[in-house]
């Protein structure tokens, strides 16, 4: 057995050790968003530190655990934490715990991320539902040799972002008069924010909001198999005035700020799935 699907298993074994929840869907909680996991009932939180093979995540705002419980009487995995290339952790690491979500049997991952904004018209604390994503400023995590038990050498990525849970998280948003903006992800490494340059060319290249996570995330929730939906907080604004710079502390409060709508709309998709 490679050594990946030797670890997998044992931290599968690890997280099944400790609670008898079997859940199908998986809700990755970016910065500032820890407050998802309130609304899980009898729950069980498994810190990555005790979790055979996870790293450890080290950023400011990022706590680090599995919460497993139940939400709108369906089962479910929160990653409250999550591991970011640009920490120094390898691809491998990245995305491993979206591996082993797969594993525990999730079929379904909705991924939140803060993000900086690069459409016209974006404002701090909008929400935007990615459609599609761009990730040649990323590093491929299926870059080495194919594990074919785990997914395809050239898997598809025509249509990354199911439709299916787009279309039901726009219906809820306009149910709810939450404004939903929709677009294209462009993923970068971090961490340093984009210079002006920078923000100009991903807008020209179809960028529609900037960020360092996910894209990793989902190639491998793709080559899994697992249909994904991901929803960026905008918290900042690429294209900007002359003397506006970005703080990592500004990015946190916009994502706080608007962290309840994005609550509202994945409780809500869950209630259907
Ligand atoms: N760029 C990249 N990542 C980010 C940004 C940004 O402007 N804001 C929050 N995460």
């Amino acid at each position: 057995m490679s050594d990946i699907l030797h670890n997998i298993a044992e931290a599968k074994a690890y997280i099944q050790s400790k609670t008898t929840i079997r859940p199908t869907i998986a809700v990755v909680l970016g910065s500032g968003l820890g407050g998802f996991a309130g609304d899980i009932t009898n729950k069980i939180e498994i810190p990555y530190n005790t979790i055979p093979h996870f790293a450890i995540s080290t950023v400011q705002g990022h706590s680090g655990s599995l919460i497993l419980g139940t939400m709108k009487g369906k089962q479910v995995v929160c990653m409250a934490g999550r591991f970011h290339y640009y920490e120094g952790y390898s691809t491998e690491q990245v995305v491993f715990p979206i591996r082993v979500l797969k594993a525990i049997g999730v079929t379904h991952l909705l991924i939140s991320n803060a993000a900086g904004g690069v459409m016209d018209g974006m404002k701090v604390g909008d929400l935007m539902l990615i459609n599609d994503h761009i990730s040649f400023a990323t590093v491929n995590p299926l870059i080495g040799s194919n594990i074919d038990s785990l997914g395809s050498r050239f898997p598809d990525m025509s249509a990354p972002y199911s439709k299916a849970m787009n279309t039901k998280l726009k219906a809820i948003a306009a149910q709810n008069h939450i404004a939903i903006k929709e677009g294209v992800y462009f993923g970068v490494t971090g961490p340093t924010f984009e210079t002006r340059a920078e923000y100009a060319l991903i807008k020209i290249l179809g960028g529609h909001a900037v960020g360092m996570s996910t894209v990793q995330e989902v190639i491998v929730a793709v080559h899994s198999s697992m249909q994904v939906a991901a929803i960026s907080i905008i918290c900042d604004l690429g294209i900007r005035d002359e003397d506006n710079t970005i703080t990592h502390q500004e990015v946190l409060d916009a994502a706080a700020e608007a962290a309840p709508k994005l609550a509202l709309l994945y409780t809500q998709l869950i209630a259907t799935l």
